[in-house]
């Protein structure tokens, strides 16, 4: 075994006996009484994802796959929003809001370039994230993997290498070390069950063949022989164990570097209902979650939901929603209320907090944003009367930003910005979240 993971092991098994932070682990030097490991009270605030807005994540697998032909994506990430050069900005229009909470992730392709090569100066920009957000009274909610991974870790099989669980918890030991002391919460995976919202369905048979060939030209780009993102275009059973693993050696890992912080997954949760009370949907939603929730039942202290819709269940099949429905952007249903019944699904499976890591609406009608917040937020409140914990807010996104395979165009953010500048012109809606923020009771 390397020195590297036998100290991961090592680490790992004092989880469970050590109350306190393993010794070597960075001590925060700004924690002081009153910031951020002292509040405890609601979390308001929004989310981003690394890839999706940090640019120029060159050593990752989505870049690779951005950057041959054919790909799936209709655009490349490029600078993407330039927030690797903007977070203080960034962070700064989430505090001028009267927000509190900034849940980002951490780029694991820039902090392992290599395999086992780990990068201090991009530990220490992440560190420089966090210590932002103390600066600014935000309080920092951190994703160690928000579906992007290094490039070599998909070109040598991915979350399917047998030893990608223990692979995956040494990047968590290296990130924790750093950055766990000065963080509020941190997820180890960000829903790792996404794929089976298409439970046995899968794009269109020329897409699959695209993905396949895509995946043959990154694989030839990386001089290998394979090529495995995590990319869900299709429900697969592949990814459910080797995930759930992930999730176990990750949190373990996180848990030894700093015991008390609390640490959970993110879940994709759509609240499917029945169209006749006859109609079965237990099995649907089995298929979706009962895995996940039993992991997180085993080793979560709380549970992050993210919630963007429903599904209407009938004897047939998924009901198509009435012409006169609302849509979004992308011409689907917009249900504000099925953020509360996520909520209420998980917690009632789990037992566990609930954090609503994400939940927004893509639109260019910024007004239509204001009424689906103060729809969703109706319905969150409605859940915690009847008893459900929730934890905060956190609304997806900060800003417009890299929408996966779409490309730039869905637009999901509290903050425009420009394709060519960068200019960020926060919307009518950031200001109405933060109204909403400092006026609460819960906050
Ligand atoms: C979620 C993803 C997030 C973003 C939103 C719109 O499923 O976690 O990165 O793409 O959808």
């Amino acid at each position: 075994m390397s020195d590297e993971k036998a100290n991961v092991t090592r680490r790992a098994v004092l989880a469970g006996a050590l109350s306190g932070a393993v010794a070597g682990c960075q001590a925060w030097p700004n924690a002081r009484a009153g910031g951020p490991r002292g509040q405890k009270s609601f979390l308001w605030g929004v989310a981003t994802a690394g890839h999706q807005i940090e640019g120029n994540n060159i050593n990752s697998d989505y870049w690779v796959m951005e950057n041959v032909k054919p790909t799936l994506f209709a655009q490349r990430s490029g600078d993407a929003c330039d927030s690797y050069h903007r977070f203080a900005e960034d962070i700064g229009l989430i505090a001028a809001a009267g927000l509190n909470t900034y849940r980002f992730s951490l780029e694991w392709a820039r902090i392992e370039p290599n395999e086992g090569q780990f990068s201090e100066a991009s530990l220490d920009y992440y560190l420089r994230v966090v210590d932002c957000c103390h600066a600014k009274g935000i309080r920092p909610v951190v994703t160690f993997n928000h579906y992007t991974t290094p490039a070599w870790f998909a070109a040598s099989g991915g979350w399917l290498r047998a030893d990608a669980p223990q692979i995956f918890a040494r990047f968590c030991d290296r990130a924790a070390c750093k950055i766990a002391q000065g963080i509020e919460f941190a997820c180890t995976l960000n829903e790792p069950q996404v794929d089976r919202l298409l439970r046995g369905q899968s794009f269109a048979a020329s897409l699959l063949a695209a993905k396949t060939k895509m995946q043959a030209a990154a694989a030839r780009r990386m001089g290998s022989d394979r090529f495995e993102p995590y990319l869900t275009v299709m429900d697969s059973d592949q990814y459910l164990q080797p995930l759930i693993a992930a999730h176990d050696a990750g949190f373990a890992a996180i848990k030894a570097a700093r015991s008390d912080l609390p640490v959970g997954v993110t879940l994709a949760v759509v609240d499917f209902q029945a169209s006749e009370p006859a109609t079965r949907i237990d099995e649907i939603r089995n298929h979706t979650y009962a895995a996940w929730m039993e992991a997180a039942r085993r080793n979560c202290d709380f549970v992050g939901v993210q919630n963007y819709n429903r599904e209407v269940i009938g004897p047939n099949g998924t009901v198509t929603p009435a012409k006169e429905a609302e849509k979004d952007f992308l011409g689907r249903e917009v249900y504000p209320e099925a953020l509360g019944n996520a909520v209420r699904y998980i917690h009632e499976g789990t037992g566990k907090p609930i954090l609503i890591t994400e939940n927004g609406i893509v639109t260019n009608d910024d007004t239509q944003r204001v009424r689906y917040i103060d729809g969703a937020i109706a319905s969150m409140r409605r859940v915690m009367t009847e008893g459900v914990p929730v934890l905060g807010y956190i609304h997806w996104s900060l800003l417009d930003n890299f929408e996966w395979l779409l490309g730039f165009h869905p637009h999901f953010g509290l903050v425009a910005v420009d394709r060519k500048t960068f200019a960020r012109t926060p919307k009518p809606s950031l200001a109405h979240l933060g109204q909403i923020a400092r006026r609460s009771p819960l906050g």
